[in-house]
């Protein structure tokens, strides 16, 4: 048998394989609501400018709701012959209201309907993704408040730097995802045009009202350009984008966590909510959940690659290559929101060590810039020459196998006559987070401030 859409001009089923390599409906079923939604959104529209009799589209509507609840209760049968979702749902509503379903793809071609669709996909993920992100931010702000004044080594090179605290550091990822949204808001912003009318690429001759249904279904105003509103998936590449960079941001800290959990760390613990054991040894608490969210990296960032290569080379407007879309589309949100869940229940669920982290924020010499500044402060040296001082000092002590505060004043005054005991008051790894006010800084009263104001701007 013909297909029953265009079956008008063709004569015989397609080949087996070509049904296969054809049909979507094995995933963009997942665009049931927004493609029945769409539908009824039209069909209003079109009895509103008298396209279609009110009688027809109240049974296309009803006929619609019905097929939405089939689809629900999972009744519904799905069919690769019948290729996509927009042709599973008409033709479904064909049998359930008749001849009279057949005017409800007056004025619109499935270009701009699967147009359609999918940026109403995209917008609710993207809305979904906007509350995981707050509600993450909020666990970490709320972490770091707690842990404003507990010490830790802050790394450069991955090498002891200097000491920051704890709550410094996870503000940091707060600020990174705080950009994160905002480049999903943009993303919104930019997708949130309704290209519902454009049909097949060039418009209609039906006097349509896009405004109407572009208000309908919740969008800013409809697209400018029936061309490019068929034809440009650039709100997937840049959704993608902004996932990608955020998945770069949950792969940081997950990578870190991985690090703080090892035994020769010891930062933080994770309760067995947020690890497995091994099979063969005893003694491991693996951080699978922090490992994972890194792995899962990749899979968005591929997402991504998929939609730039897919549609680089497509002339205007639409080709069936844009079919292909969809899957790592799903795939990545997918991802992605599993990895801020997943970060956020870490978050909650770890435990600082904050002894070890202190005895460790002062290994390494790390008060050594303390002890620099301090020289230009008290002593007025030129912060190159008190870099010079500080470095001989640092080679003392580590011959030696000390820290910088267990040299005694006359090592100190060995390399620069006018240092007085005044000095071992910065060489401690509580004053020198305290000592580092400056707007951003890692002092606690700085994280406290900026975890409130987080806080705040959270709640609201
Ligand atoms: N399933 C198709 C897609 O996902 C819908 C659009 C089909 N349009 C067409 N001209 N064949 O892209």
């Amino acid at each position: 048998m013909s297909n029953q859409m265009w079956g008008g001009r063709f004569s015989s089923a397609p080949d087996a394989i070509m049904e296969e390599i054809n049909a979507s409906i094995g995933f963009d079923y997942r665009f049931a609501a927004q493609d029945i939604r769409g539908s009824k959104a039209h069909v209003a529209m079109l009895a509103a400018r008298g396209i279609v009799g009110a009688e027809d589209a109240e049974a296309i509507t009803r006929g619609l709701d019905q097929v939405a609840r089939e689809i629900e209760t999972g009744e519904f049968t799905f069919s690769r012959a019948l290729e996509d979702i927009h042709m599973n749902v008409e033709a479904r509503l064909a049998d359930i209201i008749g001849p009279s379903a057949g005017r409800l793809h007056t004025a619109r071609s499935r270009n701009d309907q699967v147009a359609l669709d999918f940026r109403l996909w995209v917008r609710d993920a993207i809305d979904q993704i906007e509350q995981q992100l707050r509600s993450l931010q909020r666990a970490m702000a709320e972490k770091a408040r707690e842990n404003a004044g507990a010490v830790m080594p802050g790394f450069t090179h991955m090498q002891s730097a200097q000491p920051v605290t704890f709550g410094h550091h996870l503000l940091a990822y707060v600020e990174m995802l705080g950009r994160d949204r905002g480049r999903f808001a943009d993303a919104r912003k930019r997708l949130n045009e309704c290209p519902l009318g454009a049909a097949a690429l060039a418009g209609t001759s039906f006097p349509i009202d896009r405004e109407m249904t572009a208000k309908a279904l919740e969008f800013d105003r409809p697209t400018a350009n029936s061309i490019d509103s068929v034809s440009d998936r650039d709100f997937v590449m840049e959704t993608l984008a902004a996932a990608s960079i955020c998945a770069v941001h949950l792969s940081r800290l997950a990578e870190e966590i991985v690090l703080w959990v090892t035994p020769q760390f010891g930062f933080v613990t994770l309760s067995d909510k947020f690890t497995t054991g091994s099979s063969i040894m005893p003694q491991k608490r693996n951080p699978d959940a922090a490992e994972l969210v890194r792995g899962k990296s990749g899979r968005v960032f591929g997402a991504l690659m998929g939609i730039l290569t897919v549609m680089k080379g497509l002339p205007l407007a639409y080709s069936k290559d844009m079919q292909e879309d969809k899957e790592g589309t799903f795939d990545a949100l997918h991802a992605l929101s599993l990895c801020i869940a997943a970060t956020e229940g870490m978050v909650r669920d770890m435990i600082p060590s904050t002894e070890r982290m202190k005895s460790s924020a002062g290994a390494g010499f790390a008060t050594a810039t303390d002890l620099a500044d301090w020289l230009v402060r008290a002593l007025g040296l030129p912060f190159r020459q008190a870099h010079h001082v500080t470095g001989s000092l640092v080679r003392i002590a580590s011959e030696q196998g000390t820290g910088l505060e267990d040299l005694s004043l006359a090592q100190m005054q060995s390399v620069e006559p006018r240092i007085t005991t005044e000095v071992f008051s910065v060489l401690g790894v509580d004053q020198s987070v305290r000592s580092r006010t400056s707007y951003g800084g890692t002092s606690p009263a700085n994280v406290i401030a900026q975890a409130d104001r987080w806080l705040a701007a959270l709640a609201s």
